[in-house]
């Protein structure tokens, strides 16, 4: 009987549901707190700890179809897409799940009487794996089951004990394999042949038994259980028919949607499988929070999406498409997974914004890739290459390997990491400061921070540091390190304490603080002289602190609005915060609205007004996990955190110093909000009275501007729009009078014409006249005057234009561009133009009038 795929992962909860088994969702891609995996890759990640009895369920049989990700990280199929039947970026794994409660006997039972009762598979097309060791699954599967025994392979290898890592849970399994017939070439499990495509393994049960230490010990689990694995996709193809995954109804309908999209009509071509597969896994990644970005997670994303967008454009696509196949895939996996649906807007924006971005530099880039290919002799791209098309044009290394691999070629990877930390090491070797004592200097010190309550102290020299070098004593600038401190050194984006330090011999002013490993490094200006072992007394600079704490704590304010008002999607990207501003950047997709700026300032506001008390705990990382406390991801905490906790409305962990109660923050507002990168905002803003000096700055300049417009900041915007009306109405009056005033003023000089034996000669001095106007009045005038030479001169700005003309009768006599120079030399400038009309300039206002008199003498000696 043939199912869908939809049908099937329903047949599945129903049978085992039946059998008294809970229906437990897919959990998230993004693996809850388990630093050892990039992706869930496994159904059983979610249960992990119920495995190892550290978690307690109210149930002890679970049935999942879990969504997994193979791509980055220990299992990465990435680069077989497209080229295989099977291989897959994103899957979905369909299992069954025993805590303490049953075990081999009745695992074994419910697979066989599932594919064999329920779907109805062929008992001789199956065959079955155990591990070598395991005579009890061995007969269980021949005396139970009734399995010939030549059908029950034993088998040595990890291939048949599984484990969840290096350590967690695991013991050995039993495989189920099909037999898709003698006309696929390929061996059952165990054989020279088992690569082959026609024994397909589809389902795997692991008897949980051990946990695995990091020494190689293997623990026994509080109760044997069990964790089933099977392949939807896979056992789809076998209901279904077709040898493929790619061919199941699933696939079919995201590869036609894709062919529709791009326009191509070739439904096998592997790029649209590639895409087919892309869709699945960038969509449910964007879907559980991850977004596209240079690093970890965030990086994988970029590459499929990148991968994806390739083919697509290798297909044909000529616009941005991949977006667009969100639609099919919420219509076919949307029912299943209802989170894809509620995030489907969101889905589409991510991959239409990466996109663009990336379709800006594709075609460029692949046009240096196919010149270099072209050109290549021997079989490998070079490094330097896969890391320039790295580098500018966001050609992911996989990309451009995908590529090489269609033409037969590879990429010099050793060579592309080779010039990613040549890069590196550059980039970091222009760093600040404290990184550059940081690395010259191994500080063995651990400095004890007391300026969580006090803002002053004693305490002693143990180091004294100058021109990186350990000294007893210093009289000028140096790095003192004391015993304890209540200077706060820069970390977490806060920036280090300022203030004194002094000793009975010297005083030593503090510029900054820095860390240097578990050191605090004070940096200073000393007068006097300070000794290591002296005793010292420390004040910092309280005012300067009380407004860093206030930014400090406002950052988690804006951080928790953020999210709150924007989604969860929001993330810290970069923080700093000193003591005239905090510094913001956090990941989100899409401009942020003027009206959204004031709901967030609105948010934190209100929460600064509520004036709740902070509280500071420390406590275990795991509980403060549970506690619901915002930590970064990818960042390393210690066991011990401290959590920051303001209200209900932010739990944050971070090591910063923070005002006693919101209502100290005064004021939050901000200054600005940009994009800084794909997918990265910033905000930038102040508190306190820095805040309220801004607010006032802007409100002094609406008052001026008000004033000057003789009306009052209430009535200011309606005063302006209607003085800006007015100055577009004047400005068109102006050129009509312009307009009116230059064929008055050719009017009026008529009557400057004079005769000069027998040629009339018209000269004028045009002041006033716009110097563009003068070559329409020459028209102007030669029409009036029919015949004759005419010679105009304006000056304006400190220069001067001068036009001559000739009427057409007299052109034979008179050059219009040997009168023109003939006065523009007077004037310190040259021309040139038509015999019956020349223009020039020049640089002589003060000489124009005696230029103008001297053309009658010029026309006299012409003629
Ligand atoms: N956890 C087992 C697997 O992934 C079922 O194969």
């Amino acid at each position: 009987m043939v199912r869908s795929t939809a049908d099937l992962r329903r047949t599945f909860f129903e049978y085992f549901q039946q059998h008294q088994h809970q229906l437990v969702p897919s959990s998230s891609l993004v693996p809850h707190d388990d630093p050892t995996l990039l992706f869930t890759n496994a159904g059983m990640n979610q249960f992990k700890d119920v495995f190892l009895g550290a978690e307690q369920r109210s149930y002890t049989r679970a049935v999942s179809s879990q969504r997994c990700v193979r791509a980055g990280g220990k299992h990465n199929d990435l680069e077989n897409v497209g080229y295989t039947a099977r291989h897959h970026t994103f899957f979905e794994m369909l299992g069954n799940f025993s805590f303490g409660d049953y075990f081999k006997e009745e695992a074994i039972k419910f697979a066989w009487q599932f594919l064999t009762g329920e779907l109805g598979l062929e008992k001789d097309k199956l065959l079955v794996t155990v591990y070598h060791e395991d005579d009890e699954a061995f007969d269980i599967w021949e005396q139970k089951i009734g399995i010939p025994a030549e059908r029950i392979i034993r088998i040595a290898t990890s291939d048949n004990f599984w484990s969840m890592g290096d350590t967690g849970p695991c013991g050995p399994c039993s495989e189920i394999f099909y037999d898709h017939g003698e006309h696929i070439w390929g061996g059952p499990p165990g054989s020279a042949e088992e690569d082959g495509d026609r024994f397909i393994e589809i389902w795997n049960l692991v008897f949980m038994q051990f946990n695995r230490q990091q020494n190689g010990d293997m623990l026994p689990l509080p109760k044997p259980s069990i964790d089933t694995g099977m392949g939807l996709e896979r056992i789809s193809a076998i209901l279904q028919n077709v040898h493929s995954n790619y061919e199941i109804d699933l696939f079919q309908s995201l590869i036609a949607s894709a062919a529709k999209i791009v326009g191509t009509e070739d439904l096998e071509d592997k790029s649209l499988r590639v895409i087919a597969d892309h869709i699945r896994s960038c969509s449910f990644l964007i879907c559980d929070g991850v977004m596209p970005s240079n690093e970890g997670r965030g990086y994988v994303l970029r590459r499929i999406i990148r991968r994806a967008v390739r083919h697509g454009y290798k297909l044909g696509a000529n616009d941005i498409f991949f977006y667009k196949l969100v639609n099919t895939l919420v219509d076919e996996m949307g029912e299943a997974y209802p989170e894809l649906k509620q995030q489907q807007a969101v889905v589409e924006k991510v991959l239409k914004t990466e996109e663009e971005q990336f379709s800006k530099t594709l075609a460029r880039g692949m046009l240096i890739l196919n010149d270099a290919l072209s050109e290549l002799s021997g079989k490998q791209v070079p490094g330097e290459l896969v890391f320039k098309l790295y580098d500018t044009y966001g050609f992911p290394a996989d990309l451009t390997n995908d590529v090489a691999r269609e033409q037969g070629l590879t990429i010099d990877e050793e060579g592309f990491e080779a010039a990613m930390a040549q890069q590196k090491s550059q980039s970091q070797s222009a760093s600040k400061f404290g990184a550059d004592y940081a690395n010259v200097l191994s500080v063995e010190h651990k400095t004890e921070f007391t300026g969580y309550s006090e803002v002053s102290g004693m305490s002693t020299v143990v180091d004294i540091i100058v021109d990186n070098k350990a000294v007893g004593e210093a009289s000028d600038e140096a790095l003192l390190l004391l015993e304890k401190t209540p200077f706060y050194a820069e970390s977490g984006g806060q920036t280090g304490d300022t203030g004194l330090i002094s000793s009975s011999t010297g005083k030593a002013t503090v510029v900054d603080t820095v860390k240097l490993g578990s050191a605090f490094a004070h940096r200073v200006k000393i007068e006097g002289l300070i000794k290591v072992g002296d005793k010292v007394e420390l004040l910092i600079d309280g005012e300067r602190r009380d407004r860093i704490k206030a930014n400090h704590s406002a950052t988690h304010l804006l951080h928790a609005a953020l999210r709150k008002l924007l989604g969860d999607h929001v993330t810290q990207k970069g923080s700093l915060v000193d003591a005239e501003k905090l510094r913001f950047d956090f990941s989100h997709f899409e401009s942020i609205s003027a009206k959204q700026l004031i709901e967030i300032e609105n948010l934190v506001n209100a929460e600064i007004r509520s004036n709740n008390a902070l509280s500071t705990q420390l406590m275990d990382l795991d509980e403060a996990k549970a506690s619901g406390a915002m930590a970064l991801f990818g960042e390393k905490y210690d066991e011990k955190v401290r959590v920051v906790k303001m209200g209900e409305f932010s739990t944050e962990l971070c090591g910063g110093t923070h005002v006693a109660r919101t209502g100290d923050i005064g004021l939050l507002k901000i200054t600005s909000e940009g994009g800084i990168a794909s997918g990265v905002r910033r905000i930038e803003a102040t508190t306190g009275q820095i805040a309220q000096d801004f607010v006032n700055d802007e409100s002094n300049k609406l008052h001026a501007v008000a004033s000057l417009l003789k009306s009052d900041k209430s009535s200011v915007v309606d005063k302006v729009s209607s003085a800006l009306q007015h100055v577009k109405q004047l400005e068109k009056e102006l050129a009509q009078l312009k307009q009116s005033m230059a064929g008055q003023k050719s009017k009026d000089i008529m009557s400057n014409v004079i005769d000069v034996q027998g040629v009339k000669l018209l000269v004028a001095n045009m002041q006033g006249v716009e110097a563009k106007a003068l070559r329409g009045i020459m028209d102007d005038l030669k029409n009036q005057l029919q015949s004759g030479v005419i010679a105009l001169g304006l000056a304006s700005d400190g220069k001067v234009n001068l036009i001559a003309g000739v009427t057409k009768d007299l052109v034979g006599k008179f050059k219009a561009g040997e009168l023109v120079n003939h006065m523009a030399g007077q004037v310190g400038g040259k021309g040139g133009g038509r015999p019956d009309m020349a223009q020039a300039g020049g640089t002589q206002p003060e000489n124009l009038e005696q230029a103008l008199d001297s053309v009658k003498s010029w026309l006299e000696s012409s003629m």
